[in-house]
């Protein structure tokens, strides 16, 4: 199999530390290595010592430094740029492209460059099940037991059983429900979360976008083509900004799931990184320079100044150089919204 990872994405929900100038894949939040670095080490048993890391251009030298200074020389990365993100269906789309005209038929994994998964081996154990599934044509997703109802997620409906396999078709693929919604779903043993890990054949993957969106299909191609004056700007200027989840997985009728009992987390949210990290015997996770009196299942982040927190409950407080986030532990959603909001006023 070939191996492709994203990593242009902004991770505005952990602001104020991921940055779009400076992203959460590329921060170091669970230890020394970033979230990018973790996630090709956790590759490389699967990959043939080359991975495709699809980022966006304002990101080029921290992607290549970050890379280089990995420590494995045996690995061969190949970076692919977009000049500026335009979220996962392009970059998809980009990236399978960019193997098919290498003449590749295999089945290309395709992961997130934000999750942290514990067990690995049970992983490596879904991702060979998923290549086998893949090989015959379908579009494989990596199905993971809710735990909560997250309406950061997808939610996949599990249908027929794929016979001889661990696979099973979705008969549903919803992204990001209303709360509402998620609860429902989290309810009912037949419904999972998306992780956000695929698997597919160039030759199939790139099949279902031509029959769904010929547009852009043919958009991103002239990424490739070497007759006319190629202007990536101007093409990715006038790509649709949404996520692979919608485009087609919400779609396609090719969609497999495969239900995998390795611990997953996507590490997009304060909450989600509060949840994996090692808490004291109050229920604190603190982070830098902090004094926490009194304090209880509360997140502390300093990047520099000293933080003084007292008689604090189920806060998430963070100090980022230039501005500083105090949110309800169980909100932490809702950063996103803040980030847009300051976007928009510039
Ligand atoms: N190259 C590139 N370009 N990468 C991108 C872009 C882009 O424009 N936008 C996002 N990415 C990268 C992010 O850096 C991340 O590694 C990955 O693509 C997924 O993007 P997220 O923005 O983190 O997606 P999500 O977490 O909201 O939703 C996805 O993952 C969930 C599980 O974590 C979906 O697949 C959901 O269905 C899924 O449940
Ligand atoms: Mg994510």
């Amino acid at each position: 199999m070939k191996v492709a990872v994203l990593a242009g994405g902004v991770g505005s929900r952990l602001w104020p530390l991921s940055r779009e100038r400076y992203p959460k894949q590329l921060i170091s939040l669970t230890g020394d290595k970033s979230l990018l670095q973790n996630t090709v080490d956790r590759l490389l048993p699967l990959c043939d010592n080359h991975i495709l890391i699809v980022g966006i251009d304002a990101h080029k030298e921290d992607l290549e430094w970050q890379l280089s200074s990995n420590g494995d020389s045996r690995i061969k990365y190949n970076i692919l740029l977009e000049p500026y993100p335009r979220n996962t269906y392009a970059a998809c789309l980009y990236l399978t492209l960019y193997f098919e005209k290498q003449g590749v038929k295999e089945p290309i994994l395709v992961v997130p460059a934000d999750h942290m998964i514990s067990n690995e081996e049970l992983f490596y154990e879904v991702a060979k099940d998923a290549e086998k599934l893949a090989e015959k044509g379908y579009i494989v997703t990596f199905g993971i037991k809710p735990s909560f109802a997250s309406t950061g997620f997808g939610y996949i409906l599990k249908g027929e059983k794929i016979e001889g396999s661990n696979g099973f078709r979705i008969s549903k693929f919803e992204e990001k429900p209303s709360l509402e919604r998620a609860k429902m779903y989290v309810r009912d043993e037949n419904y999972l979360w998306n992780s956000g890990m695929f698997m597919w054949k160039p030759e199939v993957f790139l099949s279902e976008v031509k029959r769904l969106d010929f547009e852009t299909y043919e958009k991103v191609r002239g990424l490739f083509d070497d007759k006319f004056e190629r202007d990536p700007e101007k093409i990715y200027s006038s790509l649709p900004s949404i996520p692979v989840d919608k485009a087609v997985m919400e779609k396609s009728k090719l969609g497999v799931v495969i239900p995998s009992g390795f611990e997953w987390s996507d590490l997009g949210s304060w909450d989600s990184l509060y949840d994996v990290a090692r808490k004291n015997k109050d229920g604190n996770v603190t982070t830098g320079d902090v004094l926490a009196l009194h304090c209880k299942n509360s997140f502390m982040y300093s990047t520099g100044k000293l933080m003084v927190g007292i008689d604090l409950e189920d806060l998430i407080v963070v100090d980022a150089d230039d501005a500083i986030l105090v949110c309800k532990r169980g909100s932490s959603q809702y950063v996103k919204d803040a980030f847009d909001a300051l976007k928009e006023q510039g």
